[in-house]
């Protein structure tokens, strides 16, 4: 049993394998968080908090005569405005008569066995995982607002979920102008925040910093989970290092506008709400409506790396599905920076012919196959191959590379069209356009309004008759500009503020008949790389393109940043041309190889303008990533390297998951001259086992972790250097 309740001390102990959360429903029924972190064997903890005279602070009217007591001062588990908490609140709304103040009080819980789901949006889902859920409800009797909380507790997982469900039981429409998915106070101690930013084609960039007072807000309000802020935050204590300290993962379940909003109070308390973005947002609640917020991905560890390998698993095991979660990833070539839209059979066959050779398994068609898309003007929307670059048509390619015995994967861009499109000039209202303007343009096109049900429809059948009428396995589904002049022409004026969300929750529909329909098709998300890299895209498509920019040296920080919440199996990863597109970097083929080995492997360039040596290099490197991938994507994942050292190298290592071998990488971002060797401790081996390093010498697992290993001296432009460990007894 992971949830019980204490009647007597009104009390909810929520437990997993390793951590405790505690909630009390205190003498005015307000939901009071006790507690989250490590197992205490403690039952009560009320008594870890002391309620002082905060003077200014206020008072609800049952405490009047109490001026101590006082919720600006209590940590809680969801929060309002209007009773005297004047932080950060988890919802906001207004009622027909104007009023805004809520104080919601405990009006009953649930416990039942197995995880809740939420209808319309992605969740964790259980396995064969002990897992109970608790939802609290509460009730704000004026308004006759109600909001059920909902806690799934993940026992052998270590990881508790979390959401919110608002219900108007009035008789008159309530608008919600946020409604989170969490609140979680840390009333103690003092925490670093590492959160993950970037631009395009440098997504998730790690920063640590130290919390000051005030608010610290990470969001997005592109129309996508974006390559600016990904919806992952860490806070872990101030000394907290990747093996010890405390440690708590939060992460959103959604891929729309998103903020999370980190307080430090007057008195030193941190409060964390996250969820939908606020900005913009007005839900029409009616009465008899409820809005259910997405979900938040919740743990706590001792260390990043636990907290990290707690992430992979849940996300892995218990947000991906479908056939290839924890299969083999068919490794692929990608012909985009091979010929980007000057593509055409005899090239495509060309280069399928020499990736076949090699041992690829997959060719990927990407942009530039269908009707005028001779660049990024036209064509978005008309699903047609184009019989001038192909003119076998599809059937024809399919056929010529199935013939090779390759797989065959198509890249669209549903979501999106041109102006220059026959969809635009029967539809031009099916595109998100401000009324009376000129429509905000990016890579010259526009969004589909996929809040209207025939645009919903439409992507449906085009996409459904593509993979019913063709040989596809795979399909790149792509992404490539923000959502900007948000407005539906099919919805009224005052419910403008919900086609974001009605957007994304479409989007999430339609991937479920997708996935539904077409079991045996891998999807790979996209959006202009990484910019859609979120456990909401996670349940549909068990990798994503990590990012557009594609040279080993960026990709280091890229896919490290990445490695803090995602699963190395969720990164989709290539190796490119030297010198590199984005950066012109030139990179040994062995770097490109190591680094792409971290993710669902693959290669995008020119290989009909390769030698027969580096072809040769590549049909090794394919025939090792095969032999690994199994330890590679469900073994462990070692940070070995801090960003600290990251001007100098990146060191990482996979562990199978009984600890029979190991795979140590380096890669030498900037060898130094005269400089002390590098030196890495290993992990996660078996102490008493005597492994052979490299076929080099043997060693104790325990001297590997302890005393480590220094590396040899690599020197050249960006060496790297991968080192099997395997065990011998
Ligand atoms: C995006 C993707 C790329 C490629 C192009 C095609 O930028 O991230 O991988 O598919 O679109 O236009």
């Amino acid at each position: 049993m992971s949830i019980r309740y204490n009647e007597a001390t009104k009390q909810f102990i929520l437990e997993t394998a390793s951590t405790c959360y505690q909630i009390e429903i205190d003498e005015l029924g307000f939901l009071h968080h006790l507690y989250y972190g490590p197992k205490t064997g403690q039952g009560d903890l009320a008594y870890r908090y002391r309620i002082y005279d905060h003077g200014f602070s206020g008072n609800p009217y049952d405490m009047r005569n109490n001026r101590a007591f006082s919720l600006d001062s209590m940590p809680q588990e969801y929060t309002s405005f209007g009773v005297g908490d004047f932080r950060v609140t988890s919802i906001r709304a207004s009622c027909s008569d104007g009023s805004r103040c809520f104080e919601f009080r405990y009006s009953g819980h649930e416990i039942i066995d197995g995880k809740y789901a939420i209808p319309d949006l992605p969740s964790v889902y259980n396995n064969d995982d002990e897992v109970q859920t608790l939802v609290v409800s509460l009730i704000d009797g004026p308004a006759n607002i109600a909001i059920r909380l909902y806690y799934g507790v993940f026992e052998n997982l270590d990881v508790i979920t979390r959401t919110a469900e608002i219900i108007n039981w009035g008789h008159e429409t309530v608008w919600l102008r946020k409604a989170s998915s969490l609140c979680l106070e840390l009333p103690f101690g003092s925490w670093d925040m590492i959160h993950f930013h970037g631009r395009h084609c440098m997504e998730r960039q790690p920063e640590r910093v130290p919390l000051f007072h005030g608010i610290h807000t990470l969001s997005s309000g592109r129309g996508m989970s974006s390559h600016q802020h990904n919806p992952f935050v860490i806070l872990c204590d101030r000394t907290a290092t990747e093996d010890s300290g405390a440690c708590y993962g939060m992460m959103l379940m959604y891929s729309g506008n998103h903020k999370t909003e980190i307080e430090l109070d007057q008195f030193d308390s941190v409060r964390v709400v996250m969820g939908v973005s606020d900005d913009r947002f007005r839900w029409e609640l009616t009465p008899g409506a409820s809005f259910r917020a997405p979900e938040v991905i919740l743990s706590c560890a001792d260390g990043l790396t636990q907290l990290s390998h707690r992430f992979h698993r849940v996300v892995r095991n218990n947000v991906c599905r479908g056939e290839y979660k924890l299969s083999h990833r068919p490794v692929l070539i990608n012909n985009w920076e091979a010929t980007y839209f000057d593509l055409n059979e005899e090239k495509i066959v060309a280069l399928a012919q020499k990736a076949a050779d090699i041992g690829v398994e997959l060719f990927v068609l990407d942009d530039g196959w269908f009707k005028n898309r001779v660049d990024d003007n036209a064509g978005l929307g008309d699903w047609t191959p184009d019989t001038n670059k192909l003119p076998n048509g599809l059937d024809g390619l399919i056929k010529k590379i199935n013939d090779m015995g390759l797989k065959f994967g198509l890249w669209v861009e549903p979501e999106m069209v041109n102006e220059n499109s026959d969809l635009y000039r029967a539809h031009p209202d099916w595109a998100m356009t401000a009324p009376n303007r000129a429509p905000m343009m990016a890579r010259n096109q526009l969004v589909l309004d996929l809040s209207r049900e025939e645009v919903h429809e439409y992507i449906f059948d085009t996409l459904s008759g593509l993979l019913s009428k063709y040989n596809i396995t795979y399909i790149k589904w792509d992404f490539n500009r923000p959502l900007a002049d948000v407005y539906s022409h099919s919805t009224p004026s005052p419910r403008q503020g919900e086609v974001t969300h009605r957007y994304y929750l479409s989007l999430y529909r339609l991937y479920e008949r997708l996935t539904k329909a077409f079991p045996h098709v891998l999807f790979e998300g996209c959006a202009g790389g990484g910019g859609r890299f979120d456990a909401g895209m996670l349940q549909y498509s068990p990798q994503i393109w990590c990012s557009d920019n594609t040279d080993p040296i960026s990709r280091l920080t890229i896919q490290y940043g990445t490695s803090f919440g995602y699963p190395v199996s969720a990164i989709g990863a290539h190796v490119s041309a030297t010198p590199n597109h984005q950066t012109g970097r030139l990179t040994p083929l062995s770097t490109r190889g190591t680094v792409a080995m971290m993710g669902a492997f693959g290669y995008e360039l020119d290989m009909t303008k390769l030698s027969d040596e580096e072809l040769e290099e590549m049909k090794g490197q394919i025939k090792r990533f095969k032999e690994l991938e199994p330890m590679i994507h469900n073994g462990l994942y070692y940070r070995l390297s801090s960003m600290k050292e990251s001007g100098h190298y990146f060191a990482w290592q996979f562990v199978a998951p009984d600890k029979s071998r190991s795979l140590l990488s380096i890669v030498v971002t900037n060898p130094l001259a005269n400089s002390t060797p590098v030196h890495v401790r290993l992990k996660g081996l078996d102490s008493d086992a005597i492994y052979s390093v490299n076929g080099e010498f043997e060693c104790t697992g325990s001297a590997l972790m302890n005393a480590g290993y220094t590396f040899p001296q690599l020197t050249g432009d960006y060496p790297a250097l991968q080192l099997d460990i395997i065990k011998v007894k």
